[in-house]
């Protein structure tokens, strides 16, 4: 059996290549590569997609998240709280735009904001709450709006890592003041480049996001009613991804099926591993094991010919770049936790049945 690599893009690409060279020759015939025909049409079709009235296509996941905080009209004694266990971009995104970013910490089973820790750190410059649907599981929704709703809280998701995961039936990204995604190209959804989008049923919070992604423009041409960044989508990467769009339910479907595959091999052998509640249909963006001694795992698996990841090995309050906050270690001990036992699998819809058998089989023959 050949190597089985964390991802592989190639086999994603390939069988769609024809399809992505006749659309790169439409848009190079227009000569639309900004902001254009294609872009608009992924948004709708997104927008329909999450369920929600309206999306904003930009030029990556990091652009949606500052241009959706930037349309909050944050102050710099805002205070929005996120977790420490995510990329560092979505705490970037909150300073980027103007406030401070609080942590609370993670729920350990789920790896996403714990409710419970999220009351705790409110205070009277909370402003706003940014979730992140991590690694693809949803957040416990029902409990984080009610508090959202009961200290009057803006709430953004950050669904990057959750194209089509559903909480109770309905889709993440639907649930905020606004959604962000990233379709970084290793996403579940993922563009040949950079690229991302904001959704939002909110239309005052799409014209502010719109007008900060194009240099503040409103309409006419050489008008600008504010100071924004140039972080509209081009136009080849929406039509690339327009064509990986219908594949992506079947896609979702897959790696659920894998990961339950994987599921069922570790809890037969009472290892803890991604986890997702009833209330949860996720599609997962990694697939992660807990083990108190990763690097044998990963060593076991590098031995056997099968690639594996951290997300993340540092929580972001004990990163160089957030030192100014003046966090320390044990500050939030379920994300340090966790950040000390993860370790992702290959986990994508191009996997074969007899790769993932043998990703089985040697997790079975580990001795964890
Ligand atoms: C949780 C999360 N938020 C935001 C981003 C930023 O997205 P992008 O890389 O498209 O800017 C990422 C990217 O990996 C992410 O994982």
């Amino acid at each position: 059996m050949q190597a089985i690599s964390l991802f592989n893009l190639s086999r994603q690409i390939k069988p769609l290549q024809k399809a992505f060279t006749q659309v790169f020759t439409e848009v190079l015939a227009k000569n639309e590569f900004t902001y254009g025909a294609a872009s608009k049409e992924l948004e709708q079709s997104f927008a329909k997609f999450v369920d929600c009235r309206y999306a904003l296509a930009v030029r990556s996941g990091t652009a949606a998240l500052i241009v959706a905080l930037k349309a909050l009209d944050l102050r710099p004694s805002d205070e929005v709280i996120t977790t420490p266990m995510t990329f560092s971009a979505t705490t970037d995104a909150i300073i980027l735009a103007g406030a401070k970013p609080v942590f609370a910490d993670i729920d350990p089973q789920t790896g996403n904001l714990d409710p419970k820790a999220i009351e705790k750190v409110i205070s009277k410059k909370t402003r706003a709450v940014l979730l992140v649907h991590f690694a693809g599981v949803p957040c416990e929704m029902d409990e984080i709006i009610s508090i959202c709703q009961r200290h009057k809280l803006l709430l953004i998701e950050d669904a990057s890592h959750a194209h089509g995961s559903t909480y109770k039936g309905k889709k993440v990204g639907s649930f905020g003041d606004a959604a962000c995604f990233s379709f970084y190209p290793s996403k579940a959804f993922g563009a040949l480049g950079n690229a991302g989008i904001i959704t939002t049923n909110k239309q005052a919070i799409l014209q502010k996001a719109s007008m900060f992604a194009e240099h503040g423009l409103y309409g006419e041409k050489y008008k600008h009613a504010l100071v924004g960044f140039n972080e509209k989508i081009d136009n080849l990467q929406a039509a690339f991804l327009n064509v990986k769009f219908p594949f992506l339910p079947a896609w979702i479907e897959r790696r659920l099926e894998i990961a339950k595959k994987y599921q069922k091999v570790l809890s037969a052998k009472k290892v803890n591993c991604s986890f997702w509640p009833d209330y949860a249909q996720p599609s997962l963006y990694v697939f992660s094991i807990f083990s108190k001694n990763r690097d044998k795992l990963s060593k076991y698996l590098t031995d056997h010919g099968v690639g594996s990841g951290i997300y993340y090995p540092i929580p972001l309050h004990l990163q160089e770049s957030l030192k100014f906050l003046s966090h320390k270690k044990g500050d939030f001990p379920q994300a340090e936790a966790y950040a000390q036992s993860t370790l992702s699998i290959p986990l994508y819809p191009e996997l074969t049945d007899e790769e993932v058998d043998c990703i089985c089989d040697l997790l079975k023959r580990y001795e964890f």
